[in-house]
């Protein structure tokens, strides 16, 4: 069965949900597992005061059953703290009583590079708030809850990813990463940055050459352009490769099937080739300064200053996390429909079958 998600949910409403399908039946589940993903997408030097109000924390409301999936839709949910400031302004229903708290005024001021001007003339809406609630990443919270879960299933077939940023500002180092935040923070500006995410045991045939949609790369190329902020997606040595000659460009092969390289990130014709994924994703710099960019107040037409709303540095350090799920799920999703299974057993099963059928031409790098 295919892995399927969908989520929903506001930056300032009650909560985020998740629901999973596909998952099968006997993964168990780690809540204190899923929560350090979720801690450590809040955590990161350029983050605003938000991510130490609140600690995200998952629920699970269907699917699971003393810590092991039953084969059913998972529903998660990662509540939003923070809302109890909002409870006028976000209500879900027409609020009673007098505006009080946050939200309470229409928001008429576009940030550039954010959702606010197309939101508003896509869905004819007046408050820039109905279309940056949900545009905000606040809802890759419960992306890398769910991410979570397809990290759990990874494991069980031998995959780990791990995400991490390489990129902030320009600089590469962690003291250049900190005095690039410190300074634009200083600035009252922001910055962006480059992640990279790494998946290692990744057996060869995950994917397909098929039809485009099929494709690993892909569709791990759109699991990551989907993230918020992302600009650029690289695969293995990316961009780069269209410097070179043919000769310095691929990844040469010696008896045993190892390959010398790894140029190509693990991925060729749209199908893992065995070695390790890796890939990276480019952030721009975040929309939301704290010494706002030129806009116009839709609510008269005239010159104004873009909103300004609490807000990050930078994001880079959490974006490696949310990129880092985004890989895990597309891998699970391939894995899935490589191995199938209502049940992990089965899955385990149709892994070894497999490993043994090719074993005896490819073995894993070491
Ligand atoms: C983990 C993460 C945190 C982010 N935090 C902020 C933030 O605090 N302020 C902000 O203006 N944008 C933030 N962004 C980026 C915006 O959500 C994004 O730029 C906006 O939704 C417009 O989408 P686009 O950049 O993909 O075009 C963040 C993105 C990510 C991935």
């Amino acid at each position: 069965m295919a892995l399927a998600l969908v989520t929903a949910g506001e930056s300032h409403g009650p909560a985020l949900v998740a629901i999973l399908t596909g998952l099968p039946a006997g993964l168990r589940l780690d809540k204190d597992a899923i929560d350090a993903d979720l801690r450590r997408r809040q955590q990161g030097y350029g983050r605003s005061p938000r991510q130490q109000l609140e600690t995200d924390e998952v629920e699970v409301l269907a699917g699971l059953r003393h810590g092991l999936t039953l084969g059913t839709p998972l529903a998660l949910v990662v509540r939003n703290r923070d809302h109890r400031n909002w409870l006028w302004g976000m209500s879900p229903w027409p609020p009673e009583g007098e505006p009080e708290g946050k939200g309470t005024k229409p928001v008429t001021l576009p940030r550039p590079g954010h959702a606010d001007l197309a939101g508003v003339l896509k869905f004819d809406h007046d408050d820039v708030r109905n279309a940056l609630e949900r545009a905000s990443a606040r809802h890759t919270a419960v992306h890398v809850a769910a991410g979570s879960v397809a990290k759990a299933l990874l494991r069980e077939i031998g995959i780990e990813v791990a995400g991490r940023p390489v990129e902030i500002g320009g600089e590469t180092t962690d003291d250049g990463m900190r005095e690039a935040t410190d300074a634009a923070r200083a600035d009252r500006d922001t910055l962006g940055g480059i992640v990279e995410v790494v998946a290692t045991g990744v057996p060869p045939g995950l994917g397909s050459y098929a039809e485009k949609a099929d494709r690993l790369d892909a569709r791990i190329g759109a699991a990551l352009q989907g993230i918020q902020a992302v600009k650029g997606v690289e695969i293995g040595d990316g961009f780069d490769l269209a410097r070179r000659r043919g000769s310095e460009a691929h990844d040469e092969i010696d008896p045993g099937l190892r390959r010398r390289t790894n140029r190509a990130g693990g991925l060729e014709a749209g199908v893992s080739n065995g070695e390790p994924i890796v890939v990276r994703a480019a952030m721009k710099p975040l929309p939301t300064l704290m010494r706002p960019l030129d806009s116009v107040d839709l609510a008269t037409g005239e010159a104004a200053q873009a909103l300004v709303e609490r807000s990050d540095v930078q994001a880079v350090e959490a974006l490696a996390v949310v990129a880092e799920v985004a890989v895990a799920w597309e891998l699970a999703r391939a894995a899935r429909e490589k191995l199938g299974g209502d049940a992990l057993v089965d899955m385990l099963a149709a892994r070894r079958h497999y490993l043994e059928r090719i074993g005896d031409r490819w073995q894993p790098s070491a």
